[in-house]
């Protein structure tokens, strides 16, 4: 057989492990693993590492906002970055607004993607689970092939009281959807704020004193068991630390569906970044808070051991400076309350995670194609076709220079805005060439696809968002019609 394209000779790793061998593409699709194989096009991998496109399940990419937030990165610019880190699939979010329907904003997000060069999907937010979008907004967003809801329990506009979590959660457990959620106590960190702010304590470097490690762990043992309460499967987002991923082990040892994520910045930076000169730290400000550098050790146990299983980049991106979609917005001196959360980290993810894992030996190369690509396709619904080297799978391929080493700087990278707080470190270990669906998407720093290329991807129902069936009690409370919430609330 001669198929459409071999990338021939690299180690190619694959869920079996890595091995010396070629892959061949047809059309869109890997055709065949093995040796000698010939196509119309031949690229020699020899020497490189071959691995799946990466997915990044957790990206405010072109997320529709109203007025100040996530807006500095287009579909464009966002998923360029992707596709030159190694990324080919990315997940973004659709958000809710007060007073607009969600409905409304679906629409302009799918339109949004319509620009991207990478695939993807999103995330369904929710603010505010009144009657009509528990009821009729989220089974239209699973009829429009999503099939993940994010719920957030901090943030002034976005945050849930318990009970509005558990309507969301029963929503998911109706609907077959997973939940992912941002678990940091909002009482907590507003009293811990004005306690702060109180004493003059406004630099960058109290961001983290505002919100220390309890406040997250409270906060996902309280999702634990709320998600319990209801039998909903979750991914607990951005875990920060290991005393977090306790919380999890615990209750993935009780065999309840919780997944742990966690991101580059947790494993790289430190709340000691935030701690510099003047407003330099603003660069590494993000929710949760970078902690203690000293349990390094024991989080990248936790992901060796699979507790945490999904590195995602979470790329919000802010300028630094500038009067708009900046780290500045509320002013050049504002306390760190008013500064805007979030890192960017798309285009740096994967080559961050191979240097302090792969290259560290902390972890080997099917751990971090699990922890990169095929853990968050599965849990997200995007598996086999999207997350492996397998036959069947889409041809969404990374050569990559496992000995390359490269300092990154700003200019390298294809975001948005003007700073990355990576700058000036050197890793070990760089994409070379990206793949997407058979077509080379960027060669040595090159973008070749266009915008437009990247493809929706529809989710239907999945085995990790499905409920175990499992309830105290054996009374199955989701399925029951929601009570009007004005009555709940009573
Ligand atoms: O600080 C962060 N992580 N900003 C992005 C939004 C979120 O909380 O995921
Ligand atoms: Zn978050
Ligand atoms: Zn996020």
């Amino acid at each position: 057989t001669r198929y459409d394209l071999v990338i021939k000779g690299g180690t190619v790793v694959t869920e079996g492990g890595p091995r010396l061998c070629d892959i061949a593409i047809t059309g869109e699709t890997i055709a065949a693993i093995g040796t000698d194989l010939n196509g119309a096009e031949e690229v020699d991998a020899t020497g490189l590492t071959v691995l799946p496109g990466g997915v990044d399940s957790h990206c405010h990419i072109a997320q529709v906002e109203p007025g100040m937030g996530h807006g500095a990165e287009s579909m464009v610019t966002g998923t360029s970055a992707a596709l030159a880190g190694g990324t080919t699939s990315i997940i973004s979010f659709v958000s809710q607004h007060a007073g607009e329907e969600i409905t409304d904003v679906l629409a302009e997000t799918l339109a949004r993607g319509e620009t991207a060069l990478a695939d993807y999907t999103f995330h369904q937010i929710i603010s505010d689970p009144t009657d009509k979008v528990v009821l009729e907004d989220i089974p239209r967003v699973v009829a429009a092939g999503l099939r993940s809801l994010k719920v957030f329990l901090t943030y002034e506009d976005a945050h849930l009281t318990d009970r509005a979590f558990l309507r969301v959660l029963a929503a998911a457990h109706r609907e077959g959807c997973m939940v992912t959620v941002h678990c940091e106590n909002y009482d907590a960190i507003g009293w811990m704020t004005e306690q702060l702010l109180a004493e003059g304590f406004t630099e960058p470097k109290y961001h983290a004193w505002s919100r220390p490690e309890v406040i997250e762990r409270e906060a996902t043992y309280r999702t634990i068991c709320l998600a319990e309460l209801v039998d909903t499967p979750i991914q607990i987002f951005h875990v920060s630390c290991h005393a977090v991923a306790e919380e999890i082990e615990r209750a993935q040892k009780r065999g309840l569906k919780v997944w742990g994520e966690t991101c580059p910045q947790y494993l790289v930076l430190s709340a000691t970044d935030m701690d510099r000169p003047g407003r330099e730290g603003a660069k590494y400000m993000c929710s949760p808070a970078p902690r203690d550098a000293s349990d390094v050790e024991d989080f990248w146990d936790d992901i060796r051991r699979g507790v945490i299983d999904v590195i995602s980049s979470d790329h919000s991106a802010y300028f630094f400076e500038g009067p708009e979609n900046s780290k500045e917005t509320a002013g050049a001196n504002a306390d760190f309350s008013r500064i805007p959360n979030g890192l960017p980290g798309v285009e740096t993810r994967m080559p961050l995670v191979f240097s302090e894992g792969v290259s560290k030996g902390r972890i080997d190369l099917e751990t971090f194609a699990r922890v990169t690509a095929t853990n968050p396709a599965r849990i997200f619904g995007l598996y086999p076709r999207k997350g492996a080297i397998a036959i069947g799978a889409d041809a969404d391929i990374v050569l990559w220079d496992a000995d390359r080493r490269v300092t990154i700087t700003n200019d390298l990278l294809h975001h948005a805005v003007d700073y990355t707080p990576y700058e000036g470190m050197e890793v070990t270990g760089w994409p070379v060439a990206t793949y997407l669906r058979g077509t080379l998407a960027m060669k040595d720093g090159e973008i070749c696809a266009e915008p437009g290329q990247g493809r929706f991807l529809k989710r239907g129902t999945y085995e990790m968002a499905t409920p175990r069936g499992i309830t105290p009690n054996g009374f199955e409370a989701a399925k029951i019609a929601p009570r009007p919430a004005a009555r709940a609330a009573e």
